[in-house]
């Protein structure tokens, strides 16, 4: 199997850092990585905001915790009814954020992916960079894990701090480093495709 196939057959969302901090050069690589991504009409329509001071990083994913309990807790009753996520999936979930660290899983390397509020094809130009970094990251010996919690970076206390501007939606954070753990591969569903 060649390099780009084993790191798409290898990589997985790793949520288990070690304390090893990830040096500008090969965070570098990866905002590169993305920046090669395709976008519609050639838009690059990605921008990066890059922490890496691990204070700030911790401090913002308990708040992130926080305001996504509300979010789910405020989605649920008044999706309950239609949507057949039980109360025991929701608990579940959010007794998961209560813990320690569940939003950026202590990664020495949070990148937030913005894309313009108004591009129809923001979402998936953001996707498709996103990809990009993984894949590059695990060629370097790094580990990754996609975190669409992220997005609710804009109702914390310090987004100001970040300077993303009004006109910019977190689309997506990766966050990166070396990983600490291996998880398993999920299984993936086969019967998806269709030959005509
Ligand atoms: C758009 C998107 C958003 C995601 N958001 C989160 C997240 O907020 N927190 C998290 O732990 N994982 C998140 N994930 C990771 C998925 O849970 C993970 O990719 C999936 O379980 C498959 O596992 P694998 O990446 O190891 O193959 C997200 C993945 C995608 C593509």
């Amino acid at each position: 199997m060649n390099d780009i196939l084993r790191n798409i057959y290898e990589r997985r969302a790793v949520r288990k850092f070690k304390n090893t901090p990830v040096s500008k050069d090969l965070i570098d690589i990866l905002l590169d990585a993305g920046r090669m991504a395709p976008s519609a009409m050639n838009r690059q329509p990605w921008r990066f905001y890059v922490l890496t001071d691990t204070k700030k990083i911790k401090a913002f994913s308990k708040e992130i915790a926080e305001i996504a309990i509300k979010e789910i807790k405020h989605v649920s009753l008044k999706e309950v009814a239609k949507m057949t996520l039980s109360f025991f999936h929701l608990s579940t979930m959010i007794d998961f954020l209560k813990n320690d660290d569940h939003i950026f899983y202590g990664a020495p390397v949070v990148i937030l992916i913005t894309s313009p509020v108004k591009d129809e094809w923001g979402a998936l130009d953001i996707g498709m960079c996103a990809q990009n970094i993984m894949l590059a990251a695990k060629a370097i010996g790094l580990d990754t894990c996609p975190v669409g919690f992220a997005k609710f970076v804009t109702q914390t206390r310090d987004f100001y701090s970040l300077n993303i501007p009004g006109t910019e939606l977190v689309q997506l954070a990766v966050i990166a480093g070396y990983g600490d753990e291996q998880p398993e591969v999920h299984e993936r569903i086969e019967n998806n495709a269709v030959y005509i």
